[in-house]
């Protein structure tokens, strides 16, 4: 984790002057219910110990300045001229500026210094991350009097607007929300949600990440977006009062989707089932019965490779490798796919010997080092004082 002073002693060397507030916001994972979100479904994610800093104060002017540290780049531009760019780490803060003045809220010019310790591309919300730690920033800047759900909805839209991936609501929302030790079970549909202790005992929750990020990642994630709306649309010809997925049953689907447009029809299929896994899960968790909590976790695999088709050769590798150690309960790719990291299932005693098993393999086999990632469920975003 990074440190409040270090964040501070570098945002004072970019713009000369103190920071006022410092914010962190988490990355997250996601036990189980993946494409589910945008379904109206169920997700239990939970934020995890590495985040991403925003430090901010005002300026005199109206200007935006950026500065992020892994790009070492600085960034300028007026406040009313903020608008998407066509790329670049920009329009996750400028996309939360542009949306909390779409809703009306005043602001006034102000420096933003980023940085994190979340692996791009991992799969792990760090955009979501940026997101949510710009709004909360901007939020006790401006005496903004926003609440968190807010916060990460502003974020989503963010989302949508300047970076082009109509994201479900998870990552914002666990990004916000999560507390230390415990998973979010979340409902998409309208925002009810509870949380559950994480009590494993003698496993753990390891990530392992592929270092892949296939390029396709944000077009194939709108296209499998559409295809679950094909569904809902052809659905809906016969029973008016479907809304999503959510109201949709498999009887349903076989009626008015498979024969039709079957690609739609699998699709949607794979997110029921995923939504009725998400159930299992809690239930699992619950009575602290792992084997089948990682049991569900396999067969989400499946149906994200074969059936919802957001997996790859190396995250499909990753899950197949560590299906021959008992040590291991269960494991799946993890968060949009095409690329990232899978969410192991493992006895205490046997992480580090799986990684030291695994790293070679897979570095003999693609060429390319494999990171694990120890995760410890964290707190959402924090004002550091
Ligand atoms: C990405 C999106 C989320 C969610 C997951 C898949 O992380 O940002 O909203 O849809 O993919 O579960």
């Amino acid at each position: 984790m990074m440190t409040k002073d270090q964040i501070g002693f570098r945002y004072q060397k970019v713009f000369g002057e103190k920071a006022t507030y410092i914010v962190r916001s988490p990355g997250r994972i996601n036990i189980i219910g993946e494409h589910t979100d945008y379904n109206e479904g169920f997700v239990l994610p939970t934020a995890i110990d590495k985040g991403v800093y925003v430090a901010v104060a005002k300026r005199d002017d109206d200007l935006v300045r950026l500065y992020a540290e892994s790009f070492e780049e600085l960034f300028e531009v007026k406040l009313s001229d903020v608008e998407a760019l066509p790329e670049g780490w920009q329009n996750y803060v400028l996309g939360v500026v542009g949306e909390l003045r779409e809703r009306g809220y005043e602001l006034g010019g102000f420096n933003l210094y980023l940085d994190g310790d979340i692996p791009v591309g991992a799969g792990l919300s760090s955009s979501a991350a940026v997101e949510c730690a710009t709004g909360f920033a901007l939020n006790v800047l401006f005496d903004l009097a926003i609440d968190r759900i807010a916060i990460a909805l502003i974020g989503q839209q963010a989302e949508h607007k300047y970076a082009g991936v109509q994201c479900g609501i998870m990552d914002q929302f666990a990004s916000a929300m999560s507390r230390a030790g415990q998973v979010i079970k979340l409902d998409c549909r309208d925002l009810s949600f509870s949380y559950k202790p994480l009590e494993l005992g003698d496993y753990t929750i390891l990530l392992l990440n592929t270092n892949v990020n296939h390029s396709l990642a944000s077009s194939a994630y709108n296209e499998r977006r559409k295809s679950c709306e094909r569904s809902v649309g052809l659905v809906q010809g016969k029973f008016q009062d479907v809304i999503s997925l959510r109201d949709v049953t498999l009887t349903m689907l076989e009626e008015c989707v498979e024969r039709i447009d079957n690609e739609a029809y699998i699709k949607s299929k794979f997110v029921l089932e995923e939504n009725q896994r998400v159930e299992k899960a809690c239930e699992f968790l619950e009575n602290g019965n792992l084997d089948m909590l990682g049991s569900l976790l396999y067969e989400a695999h499946t149906g994200l490779s074969n059936e919802y088709e957001v997996s790859c050769v190396e995250l499909d590798f990753l899950v197949e490798y560590v299906k021959q150690f008992p040590e291991v309960l269960g494991a799946r790719m993890m968060g949009g796919g095409f690329g990232g990291c899978t969410i192991n299932l493992v006895h205490k005693s046997f992480e580090d010997l799986l990684i030291e098993r695994l790293v070679p393999v897979y570095k003999e086999r693609f060429g390319l080092s494999l990171t694990a990632i120890k995760v410890v469920p964290s707190n959402g975003t924090e004002v550091l004082l």
